[in-house]
């Protein structure tokens, strides 16, 4: 019997955190938040000091990265050396470091066997940039979510801010369209659709409707 997989893959802000912890947790599946796994490195990376063009260096500790993750309900936790880290990975600044780190092809292959490992009874979500093109490509529903950059940025403040890190609308949304410039320009993994994703434009839509179009398709899927 095959796990079944579902692959959420989609710029930054689209949505892809909520709607795949709302279907997780509809289903009783797993979730993989890779873009956590990610921004955990850069954090780590950078509290050892260790320079993002040490390749060495940052596949060592990618390969050892002492990470864990949380499931309360409904927010995952995620866990650095036993240190709650979901705040300090999400700053601006470790934003663009994860992207520049994320670039780097063999840290990305040192991050392989990690998130394939999240598959497990009785099923996955998965979120990302590569999770339908590289993780998990025999997926069961791979969707590629997209949304205007303004949209994206506004949800993106709105998280921020829910989570008490101030910033403002312009800078988020240069912060997300110079990220999402690096995630679909790199030459391994580019952020892009898999031939065989369904798009959701998610733009002109709340959670709600997007979920339920979602539902639907991963009913279909199954
Ligand atoms: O999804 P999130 O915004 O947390 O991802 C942070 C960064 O991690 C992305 O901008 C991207 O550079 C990198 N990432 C990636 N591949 C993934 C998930 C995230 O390269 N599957």
């Amino acid at each position: 019997s095959r796990i079944p997989v579902v692959t959420l893959d989609g710029p930054g802000g689209v949505g892809k955190g909520t709607l795949g912890r709302l279907l997780a947790q509809d289903m009783g599946w797993h979730l993989l938040d890779s873009g956590a796994i990610y921004r955990a490195l850069a954090l780590a990376a950078e509290r050892a000091g260790i320079q993002r063009d040490d390749e060495a260096g940052l596949v060592r500790l990618a390969l050892d990265l002492p990470l864990s993750f949380r499931g309360d309900g409904e927010q995952t936790r995620v866990l650095l050396d036993h240190e709650l880290v979901d705040e300090a990975i999400r700053t601006p600044q470790i934003s663009a470091l994860t992207s520049q780190i994320a670039a780097i092809p063999e840290v990305r292959t040192a991050l392989l066997q990690r998130q394939r490992d999240f598959i497990q009874d009785p099923g996955l979500v998965a979120d990302g940039r590569d999770m339908g093109t590289v993780v998990f490509p025999k997926a069961t529903l791979k969707v590629f979510l997209t949304a205007s950059a303004e949209e994206r940025g506004k949800r993106r403040l709105n998280q921020l801010m829910e989570q008490g890190i101030s910033a403002n609308l312009a800078s988020v949304v240069a912060e997300i369209a110079e990220r999402d410039a690096r995630d679909q320009q790199r030459s391994v993994a580019p952020l892009r659709p898999a031939a065989d994703a369904h798009i959701l434009d998610t733009s002109a839509q709340t959670v709600v409707e997007t979920y339920r179009v979602l539902q639907a398709w991963v009913q279909t899927a199954l």
